[in-house]
């Protein structure tokens, strides 16, 4: 689904050029679940972009579902963006003056839909993450968690093949990041290619293969030795044997962040 050969990124800025990729080969197939990792610096976010379809490379070949990439205008290229790619950014990138609904119905509004299609998908996916009670709130009426979670459901109103998101939990405590954790696991287990940016070893540790990044370069790539079995199902509830269990404060269940996740 995903083919890089020979990625590189140059970055101008005046005379200096900064070389943030130095040739990235990376081969990601349909519904696998991906963890990149490395230091600050290293090529991240840059990857990330360019995989999303939000830059381009400087130099090398990107395939992403057989589609050459870099040979697509800026509009093919924004079009390609919209209907297959959901991107979840770490500092949510809501927009400020638009209520929760309105942020989710967003990339809908590049398609042909009308307007009650729309609302309709934006209130299911602002559902599935378990805010459709705060459609109407602004962003800064919710909570750093909340607004993750309408940024999730806007990547996955437009029922994306693949869901990119770098450092997604990177501005919320441990509990919040778990519930987030647990939306990408649940969509990976339906079938959607989900690769991230982490600088948790623990959510690395989840994921199905751990490509490390280093100096614009892969510097390891390795399958994870056992993945977690997906969330919700019995075999991750007797496997996590209720180690990271906590209370709900709004409805008072005890719940399990690794298994089912309460929303209150
Ligand atoms: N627009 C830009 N112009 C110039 N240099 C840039 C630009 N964006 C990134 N860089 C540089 O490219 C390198 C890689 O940046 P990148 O954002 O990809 O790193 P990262 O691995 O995501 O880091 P972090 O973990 O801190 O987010 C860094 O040295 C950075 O300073
Ligand atoms: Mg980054």
């Amino acid at each position: 689904m995903i083919v890089a050969e020979g990625l590189r990124k140059v970055y101008r800025s005046g005379d200096v050029e900064h070389e943030a990729l130095r040739g990235v080969d990376l081969r990601i197939e349909a519904g696998e679940y991906v963890a990149i990792v490395g230091p600050s610096g290293s090529g991240k976010s840059t990857l990330m972009h360019i995989l999303g379809c939000l830059d381009r490379p400087t130099a090398g070949r990107y395939r992403l579902e057989g589609i050459e990439v870099t040979e697509l205008s800026d509009a093919e290229l924004a079009r390609l963006r919209n209907r297959r790619i959901g991107f979840v950014f770490q500092s949510f990138n809501l927009l400020a003056r638009h209520t929760a609904l309105e942020n989710v119905e967003l990339p809908l509004l590049y398609g042909r839909r009308t307007a009650r299609d729309t609302r309709r998908r934006a209130l299911a996916a602002l559902e599935a993450v378990g805010l459709a009670d705060r459609a109407q709130h602004g962003p800064q009426q919710l909570s750093g968690g909340e607004r993750q979670r309408v940024a999730v459901a806007r990547a996955l109103v437009i029922e994306p093949a693949i869901v990119l998101a770098d450092e997604p939990t990177g501005n919320l405590d441990t509990r919040t990041g778990a519930q987030i954790m647990a939306l990408f696991e649940r969509l990976n287990a339906t079938g959607t290619t989900v690769v991230l940016v982490t600088h948790d070893r623990e959510i690395a540790a989840r994921a199905r293969r751990v490509v490390a990044v280093r100096d614009g370069r892969i510097e390891s790539d390795t399958p994870a030795a056992s993945r977690p079995a997906a969330v919700g199902t019995e075999a991750a509830r007797s496997r996590c044997g209720g180690s990271s269990r906590w209370r709900c404060a709004a409805c008072g269940r005890t719940s399990c962040d690794r298994c089912s996740p309460c929303w209150g």
